[in-house]
């Protein structure tokens, strides 16, 4: 599959690393422009390619956006109608900035990357997992029950469906929290499952407490 990166820190680039030893082709950006990432390319191999933001958009089949979330309306609002977009942004106010319709609670920092990107098939996803563990603890080996969750969320089942594939194919397991505004609420930083360290059998377990 082909699948584009925005944002090539600790998240993307860690997510490129393992989308491309899973078979995928990567194409990748950040905001500084496509020579800034000549090492990372070097490193991932004749699979990966920096190119510029609206390349990379054209470029994938799935579109994963990893920045952080204050920066979202500088995404192009173009180029995403009908493609599959796994946002893992999470909404910091002291890292992004104030956004008052969600300290409100009257929206979700995803609705909000969701209603920019016209046309995505938005699914929440690798939010709640920190990236030195998203770097080191996929296993293809074990069983999808005892592999580390990584929690996915969205209103479009088939996206969901291609999102989990490629969790499974990086060695983690992915554990639907349900539809975007509150199953992506439950992702949020502060959440019973945010930054815990759960299998998915245990992660079925905490949500079924929860919900
Ligand atoms: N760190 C974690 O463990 C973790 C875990 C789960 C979720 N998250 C969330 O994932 C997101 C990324 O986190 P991170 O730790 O990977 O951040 P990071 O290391 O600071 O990387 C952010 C990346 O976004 C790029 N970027 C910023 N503005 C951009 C734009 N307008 N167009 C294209 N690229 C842009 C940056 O490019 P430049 O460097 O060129 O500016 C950089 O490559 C955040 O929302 C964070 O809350 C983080």
């Amino acid at each position: 599959m082909k699948i584009g990166i925005i944002g090539a820190g600790h998240i993307g680039a860690n997510a490129a690393r393992l989308f491309v030893k899973a078979g995928h082709q990567v194409a990748i950006c950040n905001s500084r422009g496509p020579e800034s990432l000549d090492p990372l390319i070097e490193e991932l191999g004749d699979n990966a390619t920096a190119q510029l933001i609206d390349d990379v958009i054209s470029f994938g089949d799935v579109i994963f956006i990893s920045v952080p979330f204050g920066k979202y309306t500088e995404l192009p609002v173009n180029g995403f109608d009908g493609k599959i977009v796994i946002d893992s942004n999470n909404y910091y106010p002291e890292r992004d900035g104030a956004f008052p319709e969600i300290d409100e609670g009257k929206t979700t920092s995803s609705e909000l990357l969701e209603r920019h990107l016209g046309g995505a098939r938005l699914v929440k996803g690798f939010n709640t997992i920190w990236f030195e563990h998203l770097k080191s603890q996929g296993d293809t080996e074990l069983p999808l029950d005892g592999r580390r969750a990584i929690f996915i969320a969205g209103d479009d089942s088939g996206a969901k469906e291609v999102v989990a594939k490629l969790i499974e194919e990086i060695g983690f397991a992915a554990v639907d929290t349900g539809f975007l505004k509150d199953g992506g609420r439950l992702q949020q930083p502060g959440s019973p499952i945010y930054n815990q360290e759960l299998t998915a059998e245990a992660a079925s377990a905490v949500l079924s407490r929860t919900l």
